[in-house]
């Protein structure tokens, strides 16, 4: 089964070609990132225009590099969301129209568990698992029976970690997206230099993720800020992986788990998988090369898994909550 995905939820215009769920025949990204830096986020009017812009070159582009022609597509898959809307509009309506002109049937799929699908593939499949979402909109806890099958067992309360990576990385003055720069400033830096903490949740698999970024800003304006940003940006890091690390132990605990997927933006960063591979009694997977940030693959392979139980028709509208529909 050969299948195109497309996404466009947040600042990545994507596409890829998968076949059967799994082997990546291409996929491309065209990142926006550098058109948000100056305003130290997403700015989603921008976004949306700038998705029409490179939409049907990214789709041109993944079709050939796969070396596939229309004919050869059984199914398009798009991120329906959750995101921004007018970013999602852009792919659903691209996907909705290449659907009616090459008469292929079309699917929408929850970005999120897109992301969870995106460390399965190229993997072992092993059930139940602990399904880890580190985002920049999320932070999940799920318990995941198979494929299309889950049940949230924490979220965050506040902010997501990606986001807080980021808003800390502005305090650092560093750019956006921040996660990775604030994982490079962080080596060498002193991790029990602040004694920074993940924040307190009434349910103990909850996260919360602003008092740790505001801990952070306060921190930053009393110390001499030059000196110290790598060791804030260490102990930051620290402290939001580690909870995350705590509360996936917590969780494997709760049922029979067997393995363990992570996900998301966050599950690119080398401390947090250095964290799992020490401390995790479990086989755990993070994805593979490209599959960590946004990308069009993870959307193409959940297209086809879930695609022989379920076909959507036109008339789907964009998702915009975090719910796992
Ligand atoms: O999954 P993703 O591409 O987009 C969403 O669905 O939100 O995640 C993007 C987030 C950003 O907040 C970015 O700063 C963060 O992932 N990120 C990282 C790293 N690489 C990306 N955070 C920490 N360390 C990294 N190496
Ligand atoms: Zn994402």
């Amino acid at each position: 089964m050969l299948v195109l995905g497309i996404e466009t939820t947040c600042d990545e215009t994507a596409a890829a070609v998968v076949r059967d769920g799994e082997e990546i025949l291409s996929s491309v990204i065209a990142s926006q990132a550098l058109v948000h830096e100056k305003y130290g986020g997403v700015f989603p009017e921008v976004a949306a225009r700038l998705h029409v812009d490179a939409i049907s070159v990214v789709i041109q582009k993944a079709m050939l590099e796969a070396g596939i022609q229309v004919e050869d597509i059984d199914l398009i898959a798009v991120a329906k969301g959750p995101g921004l809307v007018g970013a999602i509009l852009i792919g659903l309506s691209a996907a909705k129209s290449l659907s009616i002109a090459w008469e292929k049937p079309f699917i929408g799929v929850n970005h999120i568990e897109a992301h969870l699908y995106g460390a399965m593939m190229g993997n072992p499949r092993i059930f139940p698992a602990l399904g880890v979402i580190v985002s920049g909109g999320h932070t999940l806890l799920l318990k995941m029976e198979k494929v299309n099958s889950y049940e949230i067992l924490g979220r965050t309360i506040d902010d997501a970690i990606g986001e807080a990576f980021d808003k800390v990385a502005v305090i650092l003055g560093l750019s956006y997206p921040g996660g990775p720069l604030v994982e490079k400033l962080a080596e060498g830096g002193d991790v029990k230099r602040f004694p920074f903490r993940g924040g307190k949740t009434t349910s103990p698999l909850d996260f919360s993720f602003s008092g740790l970024k505001t801990n952070v800003l306060y921190t930053s304006q009393k110390v001499a800020l030059e000196d110290e940003k790598k060791n804030l940006a260490a102990s930051f890091q620290d402290a939001a992986l580690k909870d995350v690390l705590d509360k996936s132990l917590k969780a494997i605990n709760t049922f029979n788990c067997r393995a363990v997927y992570i996900g998301g933006g966050v599950s690119n960063n080398q401390v947090l998988r250095r964290m799992f591979k020490n401390h995790l009694p479990l086989p755990f997977f993070f994805p593979q090369k490209g599959l960590s940030l946004d990308n069009a693959a993870m959307i193409a392979g959940l297209g086809a898994a879930i695609y022989q139980e379920k076909p959507d028709g036109l008339d789907l509208f964009p998702i915009l909550d975090l719910y796992l529909k």
